[in-house]
């Protein structure tokens, strides 16, 4: 969701794959294209650690999880996992699971929750994501506005198709620029939360400067004991006949947009599926 509080309720799943986890530290790629390196808000391990409290409870994921039953997925790619949500829901729910994401500060979050030794996490961005393949990809949290150009949204969406068998589906979700979700965003009270093993943290959304199809704004997290720590991130909005062309670009059909249930009106959650030639 690449930043901002939203309102979930808790997920819960049965069964459980027997997939072992893999750590895969080494993997992680950078390269040229501006916006693909995680923001401080993801990489310090201090921030990652409050990451979940501030998320809430996840009843966002349970559109993927329904869309994925209906489907009949059997191994999920979790692209942009973050501290692993989706992928340990997948998980849970019988299917074999992997997270990719830049971050290691997430990924140790991820790794050290219940079932996290049955979920392969790689430390890879989505522009070289690791050689699995999958039936499910998925990029939950607005994963898909942090990608500002369209060379790594193309390539992002390129390497998706790759790893997907013919006919495998990708769903994601994108603020739809229509919404402004960044006028709220200017106003916004600071929000406190309690940290398990922590304390009380605060955050407070500041110095939102909007330029549309990019926002840029600040996070400054206080924590107990007076110290502070403040991530910059940027923001890129696509809408839909953009995100059409780019899908159709990288050998995806658009099945359906649907509308996200935990924001209506405010953002679109794309079922796509990899064309079979
Ligand atoms: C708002 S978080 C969403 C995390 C998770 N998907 C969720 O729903 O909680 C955005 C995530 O995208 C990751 N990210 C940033 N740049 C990325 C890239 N180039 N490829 C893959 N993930 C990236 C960040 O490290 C962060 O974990």
């Amino acid at each position: 969701m690449c930043g901002w509080p939203r309102s979930r309720s808790p997920c819960s799943s049965s069964g459980g794959s027997r997939r072992q986890v893999a750590d895969h530290r080494e993997g992680a790629h950078h390269d040229a294209h501006p916006g693909t390196h995680p923001d401080a808000h993801y990489a310090d391990e201090r921030l990652a650690r409050v990451y979940d409290a501030f998320e809430g409870p996840r009843d966002d994921l349970d559109l993927y999880m329904s869309i994925a039953q209906a489907v009949g997925a059997t191994s999920v790619l979790d692209v942009g996992c973050g501290t692993g949500a989706f992928a340990l829901f997948a998980q849970r729910a019988g299917m074999a699971a992997a997270g990719i994401d830049p971050a290691q500060a997430m990924l140790d979050v991820a790794r050290h929750k219940p079932g996290g030794e049955f979920v392969d996490w790689f430390c890879a961005d989505s522009l070289h994501p690791p050689p699995v393949s999958a039936d499910f990809a998925t990029m939950t949290g607005n994963v898909a506005q942090v990608f500002l150009t369209d060379d790594a949204w193309a390539a992002t969406l390129n390497a998706l198709a790759q790893r997907l068998v013919p006919g495998g589906h990708l769903v994601f979700e994108t603020r739809r620029p229509e919404a402004r979700a960044w006028e709220a965003w200017a106003r916004a009270e600071p929000v406190e939360h309690h940290v398990p093993g922590i304390g009380r943290v605060r955050e407070t959304r500041t110095d939102v400067v909007a330029h549309p199809p990019l926002v840029s704004f600040a996070q400054v997290y206080a924590f107990p004991h007076g110290e502070e720590l403040r991530s910059e991130s940027t923001l890129r909005f696509r809408g839909r006949d953009e995100n059409r062309a780019a899908l159709g670009a990288a050998g995806f059909d658009v099945l359906e947009i649907r509308d996200a249930p935990d924001r209506p009106g405010a953002e679109d959650v794309y079922v796509c599926q990899k064309v079979i030639r």
